[in-house]
This record gives structure tokens, sequence and C-alpha cells, in this order.
């Protein structure tokens, strides 16, 4: 049986490439450790993207606007995204790289913390990304199956911990226990919702996609 490391690399290795400044981005995350969407998961938001052809986008963890500008120019640059960060020395690198591809116009960063923001936010979006602290996701949960239209899907990546999730809570370190079981929790209301439909996916890093019913 080949193993999975080489699998992944084969089929990185059939990613047709990105766009010039989003190459450019993502060498520079990398290059200051900031944590990004991972190269399945890239294919897999353009994918999604592409064929839900969402007007609007909500993201919940901006870091620097790399998978905010993934999914701008997946949607043929139509899309308006509003995206949530609250680390300051990460917002005013997200705003230059918006103002770098030309899309300041059509993505808004919110600043400050998602779990207030999300609860004074209004409207209804058909495509949520959530890609912030993990250990918040139940609480972010409420409001963020409230801003999703009917129909429309929601989008959470590093469900599976890097495996972590799947352990007895003992077999993780102390200090990860908490996400361990907030992350656990998360995927528990998600499957048994009644409001949704979700699939778990193990690519990436795990990643969910839920349908609101
Ligand atoms: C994994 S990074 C996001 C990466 C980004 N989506 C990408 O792929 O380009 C998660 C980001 O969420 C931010 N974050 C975590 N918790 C947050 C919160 N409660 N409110 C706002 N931002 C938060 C972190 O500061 C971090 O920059």
């Amino acid at each position: 049986m080949i193993d999975e490391e080489r699998i992944v690399s084969f089929i990185n290795s059939l990613d047709s490439g990105k766009s010039q400044i989003l190459s450019e981005i993502e060498k520079e995350a990398k290059a200051d450790f900031v944590p990004i969407v991972r190269k399945e998961m890239q294919s897999l938001l353009r994918f999604l993207v592409a064929s839900y052809k969402p007007e609007k986008i909500l993201e919940v963890g901006c870091a620097v606007g790399f998978s905010s500008l993934l999914m701008w120019e997946a949607s043929g640059k139509q899309a308006k995204i509003t995206t949530i960060e609250n680390y300051e020395k990460r917002i005013p690198i997200a705003k230059n790289n918006f103002k770098r591809a030309g899309a300041e116009e059509d993505i808004t960063l919110l600043e400050g913390d998602a779990t207030l923001i999300l609860h004074e936010m209004e409207g209804a979006y058909p495509f949520i990304f959530m890609d912030a602290a993990k250990g918040q996701y139940p609480n972010l949960l409420p409001d963020v199956t409230r801003l999703l239209s009917k129909g429309g899907i929601l989008v959470t990546d590093n469900i599976l911990q890097d495996g972590d999730v799947c352990e007895s809570r003992y077999a993780v370190t102390r200090r990860d226990r908490t996400i361990h079981s907030r992350v656990r929790e998360y995927l528990y209301e998600l499957t048994h919702s009644d409001v949704y439909e979700t699939v778990i996916l193990n690519i990436a890093d795990g990643v969910t996609l839920s349908v609101k019913k």
C-alpha cells in the first residue's frame, strides 16, 4: 500500500498553480510562519467557490488574507467577502495584500474578536469559511448558523487536528485537552444537528462541509 504522504504529494503535484500575487503572498506567509490553508484545502475551497458561485462570503480567521484572496479569485473576482481577524500584527498585512491584489473594494476586513463581531452581524451569507481558533468553534456556531443562508454551506478547516481528535482525551497532552474536547463537541453538534447535513473529509488537516437544510 502506497503511503498517504506520497499520495498527497502526487495530488499536490497536479495543482495547476495560482496567480502570481497569491503565490507571492503564500511564500511570504510561510516565511513568517503565518498559518494558511494547505494546498489540498486550497483546491477544495477553489472547487467549492467555483461550484456554488456565492455572491457573498463570510470568513472567520483572515490571518494575512491568503484564503480570502484565493476565494475571491475562485469566484472570478465577483464575490464580496467579509473576513474577520483579531491579531493586530496581521491586520495591516492583510489590508495591504488586498490592495496589492486589487481586491480592496471587494474584501472587507472586520477587526476584532469574532465572538463579539459575529454576534453583532446581520444578513445572510450563502458561504461561510471557519478558520479561526478551533477551541472557539462551539461558541461561534450559533451566530454562524444564524448568519448562514438556508441551503448555504459552512466549510470548517483543521477539524481533525493532525489526527489528535480521534485519540482519547488522555492520549493528548494536558494542555491540548480543552481544544480536543471543544473540537469533538463541534463535530458532534454538526453531525447530530437537525439544521445541518455534514460530511467530514479526511483531507488536509480535516475539513467539514455542512449544508444548512
Ligand atoms: C489559521 S489562521 C487563518 C488562515 C487564513 N484563513 C488563510 O488560510 O489564509 C487563523 C486566524 O484566525 C485568527 N483568530 C483566531 N481566533 C480569532 C477570533 N476569535 N477572532 C478573530 N480572529 C481570530 C488568528 O489570529 C489567525 O490569524
